[in-house]
């Protein structure tokens, strides 16, 4: 049976989009997850916290506390049983897949880890969608499914050839999606994100991995721990690229963009048709750029080591946004980076412990 808003759920509203939000309790998911109840959608996250956060889904839990808007069901994407149970009592009619493992270093100790829990998992999502006709995919891969490639920027017909296992479990998910798009109706939007920063500029919401995953940090994480003084300083790795100033070059996309990226991606998707898509600045910045931007956005000192290259990390990478540009109306907006930052800066310092109690910080 039921519960008495299960019922709610179990029912398509007309006029009104269902879009299953998975892994939205972590960093974008939850981001997407406030931009749709907003837009009016309803709302069903799936997540199993293995790397989100409770915190996140109760600040959209009481921004949306009416019936039939927000629901949270926790549950592993892995446990096929569990997620057509959830597909049987919920009529979604879009999914958003965000939930995976993602970081880069951590799939080459553990990448069994990584091509069971996001080529894997993907399968089990496409097969459950198909089984219960949802007709709308909006799929999160990533720019490492590119690899290392020669010539930048990087558009959608750059080939892929990814050099990790994160980027091989993206690239076989989407190969998988790819695949089945052939015989079905399904609406698919496949979007390959860069490097993603900032944070909910209303400051509901931010990014906060769990305390054992930093050491698997990424950027922005690893400056503001050193603003805080929570590590003594950053480690930048590689000076002698052939770039500018000699840093790792990325392409920094703002969260608050990158959702746009998906409410446009969902407003466009056709059925029977796949549109692949790179979501991106279209701009390099250099890693003493990035530390630049975040001393000036934090008002901290931030202490930078340099040290020898880490293996497995390429020089240069960015996107060409052209197609997304032109074929979606998308175009990325927050491209300062400093003030991405410093949105993120004013939630990481009036939330010292993450999503736990707020804690102050001494200026
Ligand atoms: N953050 C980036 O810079 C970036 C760049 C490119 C692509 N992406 C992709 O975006 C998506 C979201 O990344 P994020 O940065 O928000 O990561 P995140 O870790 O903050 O969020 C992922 C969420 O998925 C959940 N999850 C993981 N495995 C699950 C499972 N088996 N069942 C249910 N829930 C599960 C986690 O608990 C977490 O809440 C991922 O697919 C990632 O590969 C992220």
């Amino acid at each position: 049976m039921l519960a008495k808003h299960g019922r709610i759920y179990n029912r398509h509203k007309p006029g009104v989009a269902h879009v299953l939000v998975t892994g939205g309790a972590g960093y974008i998911g939850s981001h997407a997850a406030l931009r749709l109840l907003n837009d009016s959608y309803r709302v069903t996250i799936v997540d199993n916290l293995s790397r989100g956060n409770l915190g996140a889904v109760k600040v959209l839990q009481d921004l949306f506390p009416e019936p039939g808007r927000l629901q949270f069901i926790y549950a592993d994407l892995g446990d096929a049983k569990a997620i057509n149970k959830i597909f049987r009592e919920n009529a979604f009619d879009v999914v958003m897949h965000f939930a995976a493992v993602a970081y880069v270093g951590e799939s080459t100790v553990e990448p069994l880890r990584y091509y069971h829990n996001i080529t894997s998992n993907t399968l089990l999502v496409l097969e459950a969608m198909a089984a219960h006709r949802v007709k709308t995919l909006i799929y999160s891969s990533t720019c490492a499914t590119y690899g290392e490639p020669k010539k930048m920027p990087i558009t959608e017909e750059t080939e892929q050839v990814p050099i990790n296992p994160y980027g091989k479990a993206k690239k076989m998910a989407e190969d998988i999606i790819l695949d089945f798009s052939k015989k079905s109706d399904m609406a698919i939007m496949i979007l390959r994100y860069f490097n993603v920063i900032g944070s909910d500029p209303e400051g509901r919401l931010g990014e906060s991995p769990h305390p054992e995953l930093r050491e698997q940090g990424r950027i922005s994480g690893a400056c503001f721990d050193a603003a805080r003084g929570i590590i003594p300083g950053l480690k930048v790795k590689g000076t002698d690229y052939k770039t500018a100033d000699g840093t790792c070059v990325r392409d920094y996309i703002d969260v608050t963009d990158l959702v746009d990226a998906h409410v446009k991606a969902l407003a466009n998707a056709k059925s029977g048709k796949v549109g692949i898509y790179n979501v991106g600045t279209g701009k390099g910045r250099s890693v003493k750029e990035f530390v630049e931007a975040c001393k000036k956005a934090t008002g901290k000192d931030i202490k930078v080591e340099y040290l020898d290259r880490r293996p497995g990390d390429y020089a240069e990478v960015y996107s060409d946004p052209s197609k997304i540009m032109w074929e979606l109306g998308w175009t990325a907006r927050y491209t300062d980076l400093q003030e991405s930052l410093a949105i993120a800066w004013r939630w990481q310092k009036s939330h010292l412990n993450g999503y736990g109690p707020p804690a102050a910080i001494g200026q």
